[in-house]
């Protein structure tokens, strides 16, 4: 069994199931120091601050997620480090950095397997559920809104724009042909249906693009990541490092570009560090993972 299919055991089990990726490249590229203090801006399961404690004696993490689920998990697997870490539920882009407060800050970005595995929050077009998408699931805004109630130039463009999807103008099309539609099944038929038969049995399922597209603007994920490269650098001690890990081609620009226009960081991988073929091997998800690493300068 490889780790998709046991995450989504997992997720059936209602357990919240991320395997880390990069752990040991994230972890040697931070310089873990005794008694220092990270920030993980996107706790998920705690696999990565799991890492970060057990890496150095008496490390302090500030450990933040904007989704509830993840934070309860984060809190029950990490429960033997209470003492060491602060869980806070927020977004990233809204938490109050404080100059030089931390030795390194780490963010792996986007969505969870928990998230995707779990049929009801609505990410994925594998499970039939309400079209959801939230990630905070105490904002209003869900994909389902978007879907029926912008017009189909704004869904094109944002196929376009978020997706990278050439096809984007007759997909929506045909879903204001069929709306309202209520289900992720009900969506990923739509889209099926609009495209040429070459499309529609490719490498991808037709409607891979369009889905990341709608999680893009449900959470507001590329502004919040804007946002969170302009501030985090600040939040950092003189030689601290800040390392980020992203999965598609518009977070990783973003964070490319936040890190090399950053006054106050050197940039330290030329290239992104990617997995190896074993770890890819182990866990599919880490196949488009890309980590990148800068330092504050003294
Ligand atoms: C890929 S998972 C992180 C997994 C984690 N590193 C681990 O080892 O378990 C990404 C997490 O970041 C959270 N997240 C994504 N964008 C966020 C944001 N802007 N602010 C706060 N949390 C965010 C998601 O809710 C999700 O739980």
């Amino acid at each position: 069994m490889n780790l998709d299919s046991q995450n989504l055991l997992d997720a059936e089990a209602g357990m919240f199931s991320h395997i880390p990726v990069l752990s040991r490249e994230l972890i040697a590229g931070l310089e873990v120091h005794p008694g220092g203090h990270y920030l993980d801006a996107t706790v998920g399961g705690g696999g990565h601050t799991r890492l970060l404690l057990e890496a150095a004696l008496n490390v302090q993490v500030t450990a933040i997620d904007q989704d509830g689920d993840a934070l309860a998990a984060a809190q029950k697997s990490l429960a033997a480090y209470e003492d060491q870490v602060k869980f806070i539920r927020c977004n990233f882009a809204a938490y109050e950095f404080t100059n030089g407060t931390f030795d390194g800050i780490i963010a792996d970005l986007g969505v969870s397997s928990y998230h995707l595995d779990t049929p009801e929050r609505g990410f994925s077009f594998r499970h039939a559920a309400s079209l959801d998408m939230r990630m905070d699931q105490r904002q209003s805004l869900t994909a389902a809104d978007v879907i029926n109630d912008w017009d189909e130039g704004e869904l094109a463009e944002i196929f376009f724009k978020y997706g990278e999807e050439r096809l984007s103008r007759r997909i929506a099309r045909r879903i204001v042909e069929r709306r309202p539609l209520h289900t992720t099944v009900e969506l990923a038929s739509a889209i099926a249906s609009s495209v040429p038969p070459k499309y529609r049995y490719g490498r991808i399922h037709p409607a891979t693009r369009v889905f990341q597209a709608l999680r893009i603007v449900v959470n507001d994920e590329l502004k919040s990541l804007e946002t969170f490269l302009e501030q985090a650098p600040n939040a950092l001690l003189p030689g601290g490092r800040i390392a980020i890990i992203s999965f598609h081609s518009l977070e990783d620009r973003l964070v490319k570009h936040g890190l090399r226009n950053s006054p106050s960081l050197r940039v330290l991988t030329k290239k992104p560090i990617i997995a190896e073929e074993a770890e890819i091997a182990q866990n599919p998800r880490s196949r488009s993972a890309k980590l990148r690493i800068a330092q504050r300068s003294e």
